[in-house]
């Protein structure tokens, strides 16, 4: 079974309690997610492979570690995966980023594909979905199922709040998949969204409606 880990850092509490409040507007919210993304992010990589290298400091030769240079993609939902991407780009700048293109119908909850733009080497990369909100788990579940087809094997799934019922719904059909997420909330509600949540997470890096 993948492993879930919440990442109950108190920054990211406390940053994530602000972008919950209704009162936070996009600019803020924008910035808050970015930098809630590099603390994930921090706990995400933390398995990625080292090997030694021979420098030379100001002081003398030594031996130290640069990472392996496994190939990484970064692979936003979008739209509201797109606010994540500054921030996993920031830790690591090498990374191809795809793009895929999902919405939920608002009648049926299921995810509609729109979209998808993949680096052309996916079988060979480990891959990062990134979304901030993991709901029903259509979406996402959608997307792995999009990723796999292409060959990658080494996936894990990032989300900023996520639903028990969307982690189950994950696990379901892909528990060969990692999930990091920032807060699992309570449930969710007879519209699909997350309670308590913070509303609709693309309307609100984006300001619409
Ligand atoms: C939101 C969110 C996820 C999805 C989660 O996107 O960003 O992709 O809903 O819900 P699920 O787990 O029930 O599938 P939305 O469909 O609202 O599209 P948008 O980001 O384009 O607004
Ligand atoms: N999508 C969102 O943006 N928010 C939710 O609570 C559920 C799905």
């Amino acid at each position: 079974m993948g492993k879930v880990t919440e990442v109950k850092h108190p920054l990211i509490q406390h940053k994530l309690t602000m972008m919950r409040q209704q009162e936070t507007g996009s600019k803020d919210f924008r910035e808050l997610l970015t930098e809630i993304t590099i603390l994930l992010g921090y706990e995400v990589t933390k398995d990625m492979q080292l090997v030694d290298v021979e420098i030379e400091t100001p002081v003398c030769k030594t031996t130290a570690k640069v990472l392996e240079g496994k190939k990484l993609a970064i692979v936003p939902i979008l739209r509201a995966g797109i606010g994540m991407v500054d921030g996993m780009t920031t830790l690591l700048p090498a990374a191809k980023v795809g793009h895929l293109g999902l919405y939920r119908d608002p009648e049926t909850l299921k995810p509609v594909e729109y979209y998808c733009k993949m680096p052309e080497d996916m079988e060979s990369r480990d891959v990062l979905i990134i979304d901030p909100m993991l709901a029903t788990g259509g979406s996402s579940v959608a997307a792995i199922d999009v990723i796999k087809r292409i060959g990658a094997k080494s996936i894990k799934l990032v989300n900023l709040v996520a639903a028990p019922e969307g982690i189950a719904e994950v696990q379901k059909y892909h528990d060969d998949v990692d999930i990091f997420v920032a807060s699992i909330d309570e449930k969710l509600n007879d519209h699909g969204y997350i309670v308590p949540g913070l509303g609709d997470a693309g309307d609100r890096l984006f300001g619409t409606k």
